[in-house]
């Protein structure tokens, strides 16, 4: 099965595609986190997109599309989550036909709801570790407190450069002008589902898969 989640920043996404992956083996293709690796190592599209990112402004549609062409190639049994991707309807035309290149498509789009005062809330405490980017937050899921990240045992942290209040204004901006248009274009193709993003993490991710039990 291949979704989309689609929801605002903060929206819970990353969390949510990180426990589809550890319960059903799904492959998580997070554009975010293939534009932060590029600027960790350096690579020449990484430098050009960095100020971009901080700032909270959408990457061009070539660079994100030529990320996730380039991942389609490899092994993409276990399912797909498109976790950031497509923002815009450029890149949703660009979706639909390398899935079909494939002989696939997407089977649902779950929206994730949450306002916008707990999207900056979530936003400022997350934290990120830095060896396995599990994701925390100082006020819902606070590091453990032997300071290891749950999941591999990591002793450092990071906070997203682009995770302050002014960044954060220009993201949700650009998810408002850019990227909330697909939440109508998927209504009409019918691939839409819609969750309450603000119920505690398990709860949301039981109305996740009760939304993917219902494909269209
Ligand atoms: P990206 O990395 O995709 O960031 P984003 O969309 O702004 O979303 P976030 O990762 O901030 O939020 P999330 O929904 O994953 O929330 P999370 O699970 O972490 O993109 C970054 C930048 O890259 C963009 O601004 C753009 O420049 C560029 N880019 C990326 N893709 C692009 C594209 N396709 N086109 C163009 N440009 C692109 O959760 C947030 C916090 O809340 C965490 O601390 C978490 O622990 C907590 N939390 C999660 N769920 C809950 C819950 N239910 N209850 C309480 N706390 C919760
Ligand atoms: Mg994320």
């Amino acid at each position: 099965m291949n979704i989309i989640l689609l929801g605002p920043p903060g929206a819970g996404k990353g969390t949510q595609a990180r426990r589809l992956v550890d319960e059903r083996g799904m492959i998580q293709l997070s554009t975010g986190d293939m534009l932060r690796d590029a600027r960790n190592s350096g690579t020449e599209m990484g430098n050009r997109v960095a100020g971009i990112m901080d700032r909270g402004e959408l990457v061009t549609d070539e660079i994100v599309i030529g990320l996730i062409e380039e991942k389609l190639e490899g092994d993409t049994g276990g399912g797909l989550i498109f976790d950031g991707f497509p923002r815009t309807l450029a890149q949703a035309d660009a979706l639909e036909a390398l899935l079909s290149r494939k002989g696939t498509g997407l089977d649902v789009v779950i929206e994730m709801r949450v306002d916008d005062e707990t999207l900056v809330a979530r936003i400022i405490a997350r934290s990120t570790c830095a060896a396995c980017g599990e994701v925390y937050n100082d006020l819902t899921r606070p590091v453990p407190d032997d300071g290891r990240c749950a999941k591999c045992g990591g002793m450092q942290f990071t906070r997203r450069a682009d995770d302050n209040e002014e960044s954060l204004k220009t993201r949700l901006l650009a998810y408002y002008k850019q990227t909330s248009p697909l939440i109508g274009y998927y209504h009409c193709k019918e691939k839409l589902r819609v969750v309450d993003g603000l119920g505690e993490i398990a709860d949301v991710a039981a109305s996740i898969s009760e939304a993917m039990s219902k494909t269209p």
